[in-house]
């Protein structure tokens, strides 16, 4: 048993960018068959495409089951089954406590959280077709100790906790382990408002990491390859913490 991935066919949403896109170019370099999602970025898909030989880009919204449905499908016809789905795609918005309108709370919950469901609906069925496999979603630290002016996305992120919990044991007789990565700040384009835009505010959140960086996207690439693999066959509900050590500090 080991790390390698040869002949797991896993798709991943929002693998244009960020997170998403490290975790295409382990599992491909892993010998995984890949699959991506991206929402508007065509450019970089297909960029992640010529620099990833044999990954599989398509456009599809993870707040549309029509979208999950036809996804899912190209992927079956392309690969020839599903055996693990990345829940990865987010938004991150924020929603001050006294709410002014309700288009970025709905944007929020919508991508987050409830266009998981609508995808599960699609992926779930691909899963027992192919005799078992894998989910892994991407939560946060927000979704477990809250965040500031941030509250409907980290309540989307503290449901995507409960949502892996549930169904683990709810899956599980399947075959289909359940899992989740919580990472914290990151440095990729959803953080650049925080990390890109004031030298002074990134120095800031830097000293809060016991280990005196903050992660990039590759560093959250490992741990999402480790939960998909062999190695973690045993291992379902959980919430793997990626987060530098930062939540032991606040
Ligand atoms: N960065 C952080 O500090 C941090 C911390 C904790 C948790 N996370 C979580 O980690 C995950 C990845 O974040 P990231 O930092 O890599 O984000 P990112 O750099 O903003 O990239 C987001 C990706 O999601 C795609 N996407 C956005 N909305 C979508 C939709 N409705 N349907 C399909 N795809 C959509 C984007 O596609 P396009 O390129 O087409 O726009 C892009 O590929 C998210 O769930 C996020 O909440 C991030």
């Amino acid at each position: 048993m080991d790390m390698n991935l040869a002949g797991r066919r896993i798709l991943v949403t929002g693998g244009s960018r960020g997170i998403g896109a490290a975790a295409v170019r382990l599992l491909a370099a892993l010998g995984a068959r890949v699959a991506f999602t991206y929402l508007s970025g065509r450019d970089a898909a297909e960029a992640l495409v010529r620099e990833v030989p044999g990954a599989l880009a398509l456009q599809g919204d993870q707040r549309l089951r029509e979208d999950a449905r036809r996804v899912v499908s190209e992927v079956e016809r392309a690969f020839g089954g599903l055996d693990a789905f990345v829940g990865n795609a987010g938004l991150w918005q924020p929603t001050p406590a006294v709410l002014e309108g309700e288009e970025v709370l709905e944007a929020v919950l919508e991508v987050n959280l409830r266009g998981l469901f609508r995808w599960h609906a699609e992926v779930i069925p691909a899963l027992r077709r192919a005799g078992g496999g894998s989910i892994l979603l991407i939560s946060s630290t927000a979704g477990q100790r809250g965040e500031a002016g941030y509250g409907a996305y980290a309540a989307a992120k503290g449901g995507v906790i409960s949502l892996v919990k549930s169904l683990a044991v709810e899956l599980g007789p399947w075959g289909i382990r359940v899992n989740g990565v919580a990472p914290g700040w990151v440095d990729t384009d959803m953080a650049a408002p925080a990390l890109r835009a004031d030298p002074a505010e990134r120095a800031r959140i830097a000293a809060a990491f016991p280990l005196g960086r903050i992660p990039g996207p590759g560093d959250l690439a490992g741990p999402v390859a480790f939960l998909l693999s062999d190695w973690a066959q045993a291992v379902t509900g959980e919430i793997l913490n990626v987060n530098g050590g930062t939540v032991l500090c606040g």
